[in-house]
């Protein structure tokens, strides 16, 4: 009889610049999206392993056993069978809890489910039935299976996801690192997230991804998301900020365009948001500091600047949160990926 093998994750979320925005077939995205790993944002999953003739699962959130995620786990995990099989025959107890809080548009199925991914492809490498070599792009697979934007969690600083014309290795299966090859201020980048409010507001992916069907721009945004994606991955290269500003506001834009041009449509920004985005300009233009935003679905910002403007854009940061226009601000920054204790 084998010991339990015993594991400890931590995996960040992610935060895309050019966005995921649509689906096809089964978890395949309708266009290339690119995303910086996080590092303070993060899920914390403690795994433990025995073989089993059958699966069980018992699962904790927070220290509490949680049977409605306990079901969504046991059916992602089962789903990963598919190309994990030894999961069929595995008793696995998995306590998690994230390092941020719910509803603030930190995207916790990316770090929850590239969390679980990693881990049971890190217990498949344990077993010696998954070669270490094939532990990012399996993990990565996996995640997908779990949230489409959970997949470019697993790979440090940045990631592609999906086919695109620039990266003939780039698919729709798995993420690939581009960590190597940015330039060292975006390995610098901070994330100020501006929380405008922290009720469920946000669209669900679900919902949210079924809206492209059938959208009247829906062409026009692939090609757009598409171009976006060049002038990114030059702005990335040569450090080029201003480009990389242009596409992060493009992007986030244009995402909440589709939105409300949507059937049904949704206006997620508030007054707040439009607020601090004219307030991020008018502090750029006045100062010139490296400074731009993104935005998911819902109605908080994602401040983005490097290190260097670290000291005058919190300042201003915090300014906008004595003036009232936010909640809370939760700080974070690019990070290096998934580690396994
Ligand atoms: C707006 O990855 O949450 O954050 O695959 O259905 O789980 P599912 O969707 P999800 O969608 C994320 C959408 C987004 C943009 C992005 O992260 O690229």
């Amino acid at each position: 009889m084998q010991a339990p093998i015993k594991l400890k994750v931590e995996s960040p979320s992610n935060i895309a610049i050019v966005k995921y925005w649509g689906k096809k077939g089964h978890q395949l995205p309708m266009n290339a999206s690119m995303s910086f790993t996080l590092s303070e944002s993060k899920t914390i999953m403690e795994m433990e392993y025995t073989y089993s003739p059958t699966f069980s699962l018992e699962f904790y959130f927070d220290n509490e056993m949680n049977l409605k995620f306990q079901n969504k786990i046991e059916k992602k995990l089962l789903e990963f069978s598919e190309h994990l099989p030894f999961i069929k025959n595995a008793k696995l107890v998995i306590s998690s809890k994230n390092t941020f809080p719910h509803s603030t548009g930190i995207a916790s199925s990316a770090s929850a489910m590239s969390a679980l991914a990693f881990g049971i492809s890190k217990i498949a490498v344990q077993l010696n039935l998954l070669a270490e070599d094939q532990l990012q792009v399996m993990s990565s697979n996996l995640a997908r299976l779990g949230s489409g934007s959970a997949s470019r969690s697993i790979f440090p600083f940045a990631s592609i996801w999906g086919e695109n014309k620039y990266i003939a290795e780039a698919s729709n299966e798995y993420a690939i690192g581009i960590g190597e090859t940015i330039h060292p201020v975006f390995k610098t980048l901070q994330d100020a997230i501006l929380i405008v409010d922290d009720k469920e507001k946000a669209v669900s992916s679900t919902v949210g991804h079924e809206l492209m069907n059938g959208h009247p721009h829906r062409e026009s945004r692939l090609n757009f998301a598409e171009n976006n994606l060049k002038l990114l991955l030059d702005a990335l290269r040569n450090g080029d900020f201003e480009q990389f500003s242009k596409v992060a506001e493009h992007e986030a834009l244009d995402l909440h365009s589709m939105m409300m041009t949507s059937t049904p449509s949704f206006i997620l920004l508030s007054p707040e948001s439009l607020a601090i985005i004219s307030k991020i300009r008018e502090f750029r233009a006045l100062t010139n500091e490296l400074i731009t935003f993104t935005i998911d679905a819902g109605p908080n910002i994602h401040v983005l600047y490097p290190a260097e403007s670290k000291v005058k854009v919190e300042l201003f940061l915090e300014n906008l949160y004595n003036a009232g226009l936010c909640k809370r601000i939760i700080k974070d920054k690019v990070g290096s990926g998934p580690k396994a204790f």
